[in-house]
């Protein structure tokens, strides 16, 4: 037993293929991946990796087809097992969720104060009084001409105005577990750095535990207590994010740090992880990185490294023990991966 908020264990996720969805094949693989009260984890990897997958387990947000399991546990319910009922005070009051593309989740034709009273209203609140919390609610998230911006209508915003109203909406019933799935990859530098501190806010005003989504680990790291990394389906290392930052264990946590562009740094070429990312059910024999890794030996490619407790953290690498302080960091940039 835990007493985590929230508890993940040994998640796999697979989805129809073959010519009549006959035959089905794995995104997520064995996950396991908790949250306590509060906290922020982490999510990372590249595209196709299951980090949204992973996510929309947690609310049991599948498309037709998908199916799920293992369990996922939050404030002691199993997610998997709830009823209708549950499952929908779940999505409504405990956990919210956004996403990387605002535009595509807000209804264009109806106002900005529709979308955001909706929820309020549907659970019992006045008109009025729904939209005195929703205009203090859009000043928490720097937005201070609220009622303008409700009677205006989704495309008459920006996309860091949108993002800013889906995060009010996302907490406009005080949830304990905020879902941000790439929340800024839309958006441009200054305003990815203006919602990430709204975030941050919300998190300390508020108590809220988060998952954090992206592809830039060092976001990750610098947002959330402790990251995990995810490729082709599983998670292959987990570390607080301080300890992440300077000592990766896995070659590919370290290959995403030094990967990533860094406007300070003097550098004649980007060092880039070679090779494609791949999706669980393309990962061979072996361990499903190996084909893109600068320190792979033969035993890498023959057996599937398991996830095992280092200190710290957790690392699925053959080889993590023997490169332990020797792979690249974000602060040294450049390597071998
Ligand atoms: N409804 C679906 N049916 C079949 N395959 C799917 C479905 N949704 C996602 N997938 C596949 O599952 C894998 C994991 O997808 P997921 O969206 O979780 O990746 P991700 O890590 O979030 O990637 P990105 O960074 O691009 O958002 C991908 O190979 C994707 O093509
Ligand atoms: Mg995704």
């Amino acid at each position: 037993m835990t007493d985590a908020l929230l508890q993940v264990s040994d998640l796999t996720i697979t989805v129809p293929a073959g010519e009549y969805g006959a035959d089905r094949r794995p995104v997520v693989s064995g996950v396991n991946l908790q949250i306590g009260a509060g906290e922020a984890l982490g999510l990372v990897g590249e595209s196709g990796s299951g980090k949204s997958m992973t996510a929309r387990a947690v609310m049991r947000l599948f498309a037709p087809g998908v199916q799920a399991t293992g369990t996922v546990v939050f404030d002691g319910c199993e997610v998997f097992a709830m009823e209708d009922e549950q499952l929908r005070l779940l999505r409504a009051h405990r956990i919210a969720m956004i996403f990387q593309d605002p535009r595509a989740h807000i209804n264009p034709v109806r106002t900005v104060g529709a979308f955001l009273i909706e929820g309020l209203c549907a659970s019992g609140v006045s008109t009025r009084d729904a939209e005195r919390r929703v205009t203090s609610l859009l000043a928490e998230v720097g937005i201070s001409d609220g009622s303008r911006r409700m009677a205006q209508l989704p495309h008459e915003l920006s996309g860091g105005l949108l993002q800013r109203v889906m995060i009010a909406s996302a907490v406009a019933m005080d949830p304990d577990l905020l879902l941000a799935d790439e929340p800024t990859t839309a958006l441009d530098v200054t305003t990815q750095s203006e919602v990430m501190a709204i975030l941050a806010q919300l998190r300390t005003e508020r108590g809220l535990a988060l998952l954090f989504i992206t592809h830039d680990l060092e976001l990750a790291a610098a947002t959330c207590d402790s990251t995990a990394v995810m490729y082709a389906g599983s998670i292959v290392e987990r570390q607080s994010s301080r300890q992440l930052l300077t000592h990766p264990y896995h070659p590919y946590s370290s290959g995403l740090m030094v990967s990533r562009p860094d406007l300070d740094a003097v550098r004649q070429r980007l060092p880039v992880i070679e090779g494609q990312p791949i999706a669980a059910f393309e990962a061979g024999e072996g361990c499903a990185f190996a084909p893109r890794c600068g320190y792979s030996q033969p035993a890498c490619l023959a057996t599937t490294p398991a996830l095992v407790a280092v200190q710290g953290g957790e690392v699925a690498c053959h080889r993590a023990s023997e490169l332990q302080g020797q792979l690249p960091t974000a602060m040294e940039g450049g390597g071998d991966v």
